[in-house]
């Protein structure tokens, strides 16, 4: 993860990447469509408060979020909510190499069973999160780590979740994309500095001896249009199934930064999801969370229904590409990673009265059902 001043520019990347990408500033006709319609839809469905899973399993899909196993083990109300609401869950870092392999060969997976041993309480997924990242991990583990590293690690933390009933799928790789063109030394795939395609390769291969029996998925963020970086991604993928290494799925994190324009790039992501399939890798909505912050509407209540307009848009892409998983990251902004001061973008820092406009997520910070949560039960049903 990015410290703040990379963070900064990422959310400004994404915002200016999605913005030029998205036709923010050419006149947008769907700002008017979207401008006639945002205050009129409030999603009541005729499930009203069914939970999501239930409304999700109902269409054969998969709804759930980030989990936090601190609060998981001291709010109660939080873990009912996931256990009512999600089929499948997200570590937020109890499966990153930091929590898992703090010292050289010494594995941990205390924090990672207990949320694996809820997932089985409440009949829930759980999507092992992530096994190579460029961050979250212990000082001994350098960037690429090397191939013996990789080998130790994996060997360890996908052996111990290989019999279990509830892990069914690894980010084997995450992030493994540069923010932009000035970050990578390699013009085709576009990998952050000091990776080779081959490691990344290698990396797949050596997941694939240790437990072949679960889903293989790369996961992504600012690939949600047509980018410099959602082409390389889509090269990479390419790459990789070339090169005979078993990839499942693409997560699609999709940290989304949205204009009150919210002009969105529907042709640019549609052809990304499009290709993954075409490439046979299936695409999942991995991290979905929805920031209004250019400029921000002048009422919470209009703040809310945009951010439920897009959630109902991106999941109505979503879903007539046949996308089957969508996990948000968190369900509650009560726990919001956005609101954290370490990744809290700064025009909410500095500007502590535009925070409480930081809801990205179904459920608001006193797990009551926002219209974005109505928006999301809409859009699987
Ligand atoms: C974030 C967590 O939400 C934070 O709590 C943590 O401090 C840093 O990582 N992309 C990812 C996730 O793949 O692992 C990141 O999660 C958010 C961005």
């Amino acid at each position: 993860m990015p410290d703040r001043r990379k963070f900064l520019k990422r959310a400004g990347y994404t915002t200016l990447s999605a913005l030029l990408t998205m036709g923010f500033l050419q006149k947008d006709k769907q700002k008017e469509d979207h401008s006639t319609n945002t205050l009129a839809a409030n999603y009541t469905s005729t499930n009203g408060n069914s939970p999501l899973r239930q409304l999700a399993a109902a269409k054969g899909k998969r709804y759930g979020a980030a989990i936090d196993g601190e609060f998981l083990q001291i709010e109660k109300d939080y873990a009912n909510l996931l256990a009512r609401e999600c089929s499948i869950v997200t570590p937020n870092g109890e499966l990153k190499w930091n929590a898992t392999e703090p010292q050289p060969g010494k594995f941990t997976f205390e924090s990672a069973d207990a949320i694996a041993n809820f997932c089985q309480k409440h009949n829930m997924e759980l999507h092992g999160h992530t096994l190579f990242w460029y961050t979250g991990n212990p000082p001994w583990v350098p960037y690429p780590p090397t191939l013996q590293m990789i080998e130790r690690h994996l060997t360890g933390v996908m052996g111990h979740y290989r019999n279990s009933p509830v892990l069914k799928s690894w980010d084997v790789a995450n992030e493994i994309i540069a923010d932009n063109e000035n970050e990578t030394d390699n013009a085709t795939y576009g990998l952050r500095k000091g990776v080779k395609p081959e490691l990344i390769r290698d990396l797949f291969k050596i997941a694939a001896s240790v437990d072949s029996s679960k889903k293989f998925c790369i996961n992504e963020f600012g690939i949600e249009g047509a980018t410099w970086k959602s082409d390389r991604f889509l090269k990479m993928v390419e790459y990789l199934k070339n090169s005979g290494v078993k990839i499942d799925e693409a997560g699609i994190q999709s940290h989304l930064w949205f204009s009150t324009a919210y002009a969105f790039d529907e042709k640019g992501f549609n052809s990304v999801l499009k290709r993954l399939n075409d490439l046979g890798v299936k695409p999942r909505i991995s991290e979905l969370d929805i920031i209004i912050d250019t400029p921000l509407p002048d009422s919470i209540k209009k703040l809310d229904q945009m951010v439920a307009d897009s959630y109902k848009r991106y999941l109505d892409l979503c879903f007539a590409a046949d996308v089957d998983t969508v996990i948000t990251w968190g369900i509650t902004d009560r726990h919001t990673w956005i609101r954290h001061p370490d990744w809290m973008p700064a025009k909410f820092k500095n500007n502590p009265s535009m925070q409480p406009f930081l809801r990205p997520l179904p459920l608001d910070t006193n797990l009551q059902p926002k219209l974005a949560r109505n928006a999301i039960a809409q859009a699987f049903q």
